[in-house]
């Protein structure tokens, strides 16, 4: 009986030393299979050596078994379980965070398993928070005699991968990327973010990875929609949804008026030797809403591999491209004339495109045949705004 007492006294103590318990979703609640359990479950705040740390509240074998550290007591028989990282974690949350940072040296893989929450689930939308792997590097592949940029070092893949979603690599901070699914195949269930890692230890000279990547499930308007919309978070979900759904096709959309994209592992504070990878072929969506005419480009960077240097770039003399329809340059006078659909130019000349129907622009890498210029960084980065006054 006394010790109870003591026991007790102990944990209301512990409660005002370190332990803040406030009743919010909890964010790994999906790792917990009993329904009941994850209500209960709430977040908990650690006192560490390097600071306050979140985490929550669960029971010690459930912390140990998902990778976690426990840290004191969390009622009676939990603890405050805290997350490094989130490698070899599965979720099925609505939004969900798949993050690493301080990763030991030897660590080579990091899979993160993302399960569709329900059969109406069609794309999920990945925001690279912070996203820092090695960049791609020039190697010599098996069968070319040219040299192409590949994620030699570091790598993320996603499976399954419709539409092209490159190897990501280097630095994609802010950028995002769509990954469509079609459950109706009857086999996917699932989405697999894969991370490939040069070990540290023997390539000391690489900085350490880190990432955090948002991960929002969105649903489709589905067979059962009608029934869905009776219960409350199926609608809630299926309305707030729709409006970010991008186009089939496309991996990257926008939906803002305005804003920039770039090609994926372009690092602005980097000068040279830095690349997209090789080999890729993707579409990027703009949403137009009913009074948009067409688009403004207005490069920041813009720099992809041409044949032909001495100064006119006709869209055949471009090796790797970004393609624009209906496409104009406003400098009438432009070396770069009017009417070709494929730009890599190197100058930073505004372009518009006029397209009717959806508008979109593709970026093309795909040729290899050619040498690269070692000394150049390639890549694009453009700002982009909607226009409603068009001639
Ligand atoms: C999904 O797959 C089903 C069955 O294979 C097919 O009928 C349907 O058109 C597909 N949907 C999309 C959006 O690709
Ligand atoms: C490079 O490849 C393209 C098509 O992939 C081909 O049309 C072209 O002739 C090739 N050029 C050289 C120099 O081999």
């Amino acid at each position: 009986m006394y010790f109870v007492l003591c026991l007790i006294l102990f944990i209301n103590s512990a409660r005002a030393g370190f332990f803040d318990f406030t009743e919010v979703d909890d964010p790994l609640s999906s790792l917990w299979q009993n329904e009941k359990l994850e209500k209960k479950l709430s977040e908990c705040r650690v006192l560490t050596k390097s600071g306050i740390k979140y985490g929550s509240c669960v029971p010690y074998s459930s912390c140990m078994l998902s990778g976690g550290s426990s840290n004191g007591f969390c009622g009676l028989l939990q603890t405050c379980c805290i997350y490094e990282n989130t490698c070899g974690k599965t979720t099925d949350a609505k939004v969900a965070y798949f993050e690493a940072s301080d990763l030991t040296n030897g660590v080579t893989n990091c899979n993160y398993v993302i399960k569709l929450r329900n059969p109406n689930i069609c794309q999920i939308r990945l925001d690279f928070v912070k996203f820092n792997l090695a960049p791609a590097t020039l190697v010599l592949p098996q069968y070319a005699t040219d040299k192409v940029y590949k994620c030699n070092n570091d790598r993320m893949r996603i499976l399954p991968n419709f539409y092209n979603i490159p190897d990501l690599c280097g630095n994609n901070d802010k950028q995002h990327v769509y990954i469509h699914v079609n459950q109706s195949d009857g086999v996917t269930k699932g989405v697999q973010l894969e991370l490939t890692l040069s070990d540290r230890n023997y390539n000391p000279t690489l900085f350490a990875p880190s990432w955090k990547i948002k991960i929002t499930q969105l649903q489709c308007p589905g067979e059962d929609t009608r029934k869905q919309l009776i219960k409350p978070d199926y609608s809630k979900d299926i309305i707030e949804d729709y409006p970010l759904l991008a186009p089939l096709g496309a991996i990257q959309y926008f939906t803002e008026k305005s804003g920039y994209f770039k090609s994926f592992g372009f690092d602005g504070s980097v000068t040279n030797q830095i690349s997209y990878t090789y080999e890729q072929s993707y579409a990027i969506g703009f949403k137009r809403e009913i009074n948009v005419c067409g688009i403004k480009f207005t490069p920041e960077y813009f720099s992809l591999p041409y044949e032909n240097p001495t100064g006119f770039y006709s869209d055949r003399n471009c090796k790797h491209y970004l393609y624009v329809p209906e496409l104009y340059f406003d400098n009438p006078l432009s070396t770069s004339n009017s009417l070709v659909a494929k730009v890599c130019l190197n100058e930073p000349e505004v372009f518009r495109s006029y397209a009717p129907g959806p508008l979109y622009v593709h970026f093309i890498a795909k040729m290899t045949n050619f040498t690269t210029e070692e000394d150049k960084k390639q890549g694009f980065n453009i700002k982009y705004e909607l226009l409603n006054k068009c001639p």
